[in-house]
């Protein structure tokens, strides 16, 4: 029976074991922790130690000691160990290259059990594809995988560069509230019910967005806090139910400001974390030009495959899907895929069928010669001139497809990053930021058949556009930004409206009357005439960057608790049915219906 109070038998860790390197060889070291792997070789067993920075090779001989070798012959996958012995170098045959610790080895002459472990639902020691749900279901175990340690650890110190930058340039952490009033920001909210005000709801924040424009209200000028934000929509890869912002304010500032300060925090924060130089400034796209030329407001840089447009070029072609919808006000438009003209049929099925609804033609030049479907319809000198504009040249793909402007940019935009992945043609470890500026001010809600907020409805109208806000208010373009990250909306932020009467103004155009404006956030247009000052910030989605930085395509592996696509945590086993004391300490009635449970 171990001593409770001394669980460590007077053992006390003098090192890491990811830390052992030659230059320890000689020491007596200490280390604590699981066991990782064991192979046992007769008179030998080779032990690897793993604690969270990293393993060490521990050698138990049972010519050097008895009852180490003896206690380590029972040690088993994720046994708690302590190991006290001298570090040695390997010799050169059984140097390990693959590990931080390979060219030492520790030989133990005291080994102590601090816990054993039952056997395991999920292997630790072995990158395999594990069902997600199991993982989450034992995520604590999970979580002693080296790669998801690795993510973890590099989170945080993703987090604490970002701090380290914004307080260098004069940023204030400032918490805001977790229970606040429900506010419109586009998701359905999360809501808690008030025990003290029957009836009444808190709802958990969609963001800090309307505290941070307070803040900026009550003179404290720079703001930023890693705020945990709250959205109860479908779930993705990349989104989580509650997620994690670095979200900023700023005052007396306009878009450049805003950029500057977010160059800086991410070149900051690669040039610590990734050891990347981020090339300054960061590129700028329209949002229409994004539309236009990647078919999508997040276009991917890392490669090319461009969209162009063929209209002038097969205008007055014989083609008639191609002329029928040149007529009727929609577009032609082709991407060239470098050297893989010799597309068979099956594979030309293949590539049609990886966007739903997008009939696809194709050209290319091989051994000389065009070669096109269209070849007749067209005519050579079109198919030609088509593979000019797209700088194809032998044995290059063209992929042409016809369809209304925006259904089809979006349509080639999906196409273009398939055919990427299919031809494996997006460079690793390469960090392509983008700036994707002018968004609309509003979308149109087909559904309600409003004007709704393409941000939100705090962002201003760019200055140039503010007059149409009565006459033409879909012209009316944002002083809002996003920022792209290898294809990924990684920040969103605008400058913001200080001002009650172009606040209402905006509010009006979306169908909010000065009555439900006041009812629902009176309080901020109060505030704006207390000398607000003009301001403007961005929020960051910090686990969508840290999952970019290690390389995954999905936030729940940086994050060490999430929820899975139905945002339940299969290890608590939350949401889960509250009892009828605790409804009726909240004066709630729950009525399932029938079937949902
Ligand atoms: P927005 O809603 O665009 O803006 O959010 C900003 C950034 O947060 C990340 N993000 C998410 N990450 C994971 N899971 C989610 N469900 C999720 N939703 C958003 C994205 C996104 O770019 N208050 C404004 C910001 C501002 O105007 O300052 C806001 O929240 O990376």
């Amino acid at each position: 029976m171990q001593d409770g109070t001394e669980p460590l038998g007077g053992l006390r860790r003098t090192h890491r074991c990811g830390e052992l390197r030659t230059e320890h060889v000689g020491q007596e070291v200490v280390l604590m922790g699981w066991v990782h792997r064991r192979r046992d070789l007769g008179g030998l067993i080779f032990v690897e130690v793993r604690d969270r920075e990293g393993l060490a090779q521990c050698v138990f001989d049972s010519a050097e000691s008895k009852s180490a070798f003896a206690l380590a012959e029972r040690l088993r996958s994720e046994y708690v160990v302590a190991v006290e012995g001298k570090v040695l170098q390997r010799s050169p045959q059984t140097v390990n290259p693959n590990l931080a610790t390979g060219e030492v080895e520790v030989h133990v002459d005291r080994l102590r059990l601090l816990n054993p472990s039952r056997e395991l639902p999920i292997l630790v020691a072995e990158e395999q594809n594990v069902d997600e749900s199991k993982r989450m279901q034992y995520r604590y175990l999970d979580l002693r995988r080296p790669r998801m340690t690795r993510n973890i650890v590099l989170r945080h110190r993703f987090t604490k560069a970002v701090r380290d930058y914004l307080d260098s340039v004069g940023f204030l952490e400032i918490e805001t509230p977790m229970l606040v009033r429900s506010t419109p920001e586009g998701a359905r909210d999360y809501l808690v019910p008030s025990r003290v005000h029957p009836g009444s709801f808190y709802a958990l924040p969609q963001s800090p967005q309307l505290f941070k424009q307070l803040l900026m209200v009550s003179g404290l000028d720079r703001y930023f806090q890693i705020a945990r934000c709250f959205r109860d929509e479908d779930l993705r890869a990349d989104r989580q139910p509650e997620f994690t912002q670095i979200d900023m304010e700023m005052s007396f500032v306009g878009q450049e400001d805003v950029f500057g300060v977010v160059e800086g925090l991410v070149a900051h924060v690669w040039s610590t974390v990734m050891e990347h130089q981020v090339a300054r400034p960061i590129r700028r796209m329209h949002y229409k030009e994004a539309a236009e030329r990647y078919g999508s407001d997040k276009p991917d840089l890392r490669f090319g495959l461009e969209l162009h447009s063929l209209d002038e070029i097969v205008r007055g072609s014989e083609f008639t899907p191609f002329e029928q919808t040149l007529s009727s006000g929609g577009t032609v438009k082709a991407l060239m895929v470098p050297g893989r003209g010799a597309i068979s049929r099956k594979e030309q099925d293949e590539v049609g069928a990886l966007v739903s609804g997008l009939k696809t033609f194709y050209a290319s030049r091989q051994q000389g010669e065009l070669k096109s479907s269209l070849l007749a319809k067209l005519g050579a000198e079109r198919v030609e001139k088509v593979l000019q504009a797209l700088g194809a040249g032998e044995g290059d793909l063209v992929i042409m497809a016809a369809g209304p402007a925006a259904s089809l940019n979006g349509q080639l935009g999906r196409l273009r990053l398939e055919l990427a992945r299919r031809y494996e043609l997006i460079p690793a470890s390469k960090f392509e930021f983008l700036w994707v500026v002018d968004f609309p001010l509003f979308a149109f809600d087909e559904e309600s058949g409003r004007l709704v907020p393409e941000h939100h409805p705090f962002t201003s109208p760019h200055p140039e556009d503010a007059h149409l806000l009565d006459s033409d208010p879909r012209q009316v373009r944002a002083a809002a930004y996003d920022l792209v990250l290898n294809g990924n909306e990684v920040a969103s932020g605008s400058i913001r409206i200080h001002q009650r009467e172009m606040q209402e103004k905006v509010l009006g155009c979306i169908g909010l009357s000065i009555e439900d404006a006041r009812q629902k956030f009176g309080f901020l247009l109060d505030a704006f005439e207390y000398g607000a000052p003009p301001h403007g910030g961005i929020a960051l989605g910090l686990d969508r960057l840290v999952a970019i930085c290690v390389g995954c395509d999905s936030i729940r592996e940086v994050l060490a608790f999430p929820k899975n696509a139905s945002a339940a945590d299969p290890m608590t086993g939350a949401p889960v049915e509250v009892s009828q004391d605790q409804l009726d300490i909240l004066h709630l009635n729950v009525r399932v219906p029938q079937g949902a449970r």
